[in-house]
């Protein structure tokens, strides 16, 4: 997913190019990258005043993996709990580490995974379990949440001393701008990690976050972070301050009642893309929750018939195969998101496009 950034700002950051975010000594970079982890803490994630660090990554790929290995080096634990939802980053991480994976299925009427089966699960494996992770705006699906996860879980994951990594890569842009009421994972005490993209809103791609509770957490990543507080040289690659410089620049510009505006937009924009699929014949997966519409299929068969007709057409779309464990969900996916190609004249002439032949 990829959000706005407008020409005037991918112009004007350009001498950020060749800077390096991983250079301890360019203290104007470091203070734009504490600025925008401050960004996020405080004003859109709401995160509680103990979440005060974080590191500016590639992609929320990046920031999972550092975030799991993170977890590792804290703990001889080796399971992690996740949902049939949970983004591939996590998965492909844990192979790397090595870690076991309990991967639980969504209920096909909530899409999400049953308290009970969570508690339940958390419970068998107990001093085994590593960390759970919780996704705020699912991939696949675009809602909220992919486990019922209420206060009683934050509780049996802080008497087990199990930790909560959420991954709100998608979600920690637009549904922090969309939601009506603050939403309760931020003050779960097992909160430990969170990742979040600023480039599938705003800015040009290559821009993560991963904001942590604990100081501690950060000397993990290797040798040198805890000697130069701020910076990310133990991460150990050079890395460009140009997407970090778009994204804090689009963030400056908009300013947040207008990039609430923008994620109405999308949401709005999904809406009228929803509703004339359905009067197309076509079944909505779930209410539209964020950018995302997910349309029903029946078959791998007709995901793929649907996807090459589309991109005939001139629309890529993403296929939704959901591995549910006993059955697979099949559909696929517009995403809509603030970028120009998914304005409302151009979703227009998509619904034009359909029913396809
Ligand atoms: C929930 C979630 N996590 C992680 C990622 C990976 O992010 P990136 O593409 O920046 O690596 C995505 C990408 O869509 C996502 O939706």
């Amino acid at each position: 997913m990829i959000g706005v950034c407008p020409t005037s700002i991918l112009r004007s950051q350009t001498k950020y190019a060749s800077r390096n975010l991983a250079d301890a000594s360019d203290s104007e970079v470091i203070g734009m990258q504490d600025q925008l982890v401050d960004i996020f803490t405080r004003d859109i994630l709401n995160l509680p005043k103990d979440f005060k660090h974080g590191f500016v990554l590639h992609s929320g790929t990046e920031c999972n993996e550092v975030a799991t290995f993170i977890h590792t080096k804290q703990s001889h634990r080796n399971i992690v709990i996740l949902s049939t939802l949970t983004h591939s980053s996590i998965e492909n991480a844990c192979l790397k580490l090595n870690l076991q994976l309990i991967k639980l299925p969504i209920n096909p009427s909530t899409l999400r995974v049953d308290n009970t089966l969570l508690h339940d699960t958390i419970q068998k494996y107990n001093e085994r379990v590593l960390f759970v992770v919780l996704t705020y705006g699912t991939t696949k699906l675009g809602t909220e949440y992919d486990l019922e996860f209420s206060s009683d879980t934050d509780k049996l994951l802080k008497e087990n001393d199990i930790k909560l990594h959420v991954d709100a890569a998608y979600g920690g842009t637009i549904l922090s701008f969309l939601a009506s009421k603050k939403s309760s994972w931020q003050a779960y005490l097992s909160l430990a990690s969170i990742t979040v993209d600023t480039h599938k809103f705003v800015g040009s791609l290559g821009c993560g976050l991963l904001i942590l509770k604990n100081l501690e957490d950060k000397k993990h990543i290797g040798k040198n972070a805890i000697y130069f507080s701020g910076n990310s040289t133990a991460l150990g690659t050079t890395r460009s301050a140009y997407p970090m410089a778009t994204a804090l620049a689009c963030i400056n510009h908009f300013g947040s009642i207008k990039m609430k505006l923008i994620a109405e937009e999308c949401r709005k924009n999904a809406n009228i893309i929803a509703e004339a699929m359905k009067k197309y014949g076509y079944e909505l997966l779930c209410d539209i929750e964020s950018g995302v519409v997910p349309i029903r299929l029946g078959s791998l068969k007709e995901v793929e018939y649907t996807l090459s007709k589309l991109h005939d057409l001139g629309y890529k779309v993403s296929p939704i195969c959901i591995d549910n464990i006993s059955s697979t969900i099949y559909g696929f996916r517009v995403v809509v998101t603030p970028k120009p190609q998914t304005r409302k004249a151009v979703l227009e002439r998509f619904i034009k496009s359909f029913p396809i032949a």
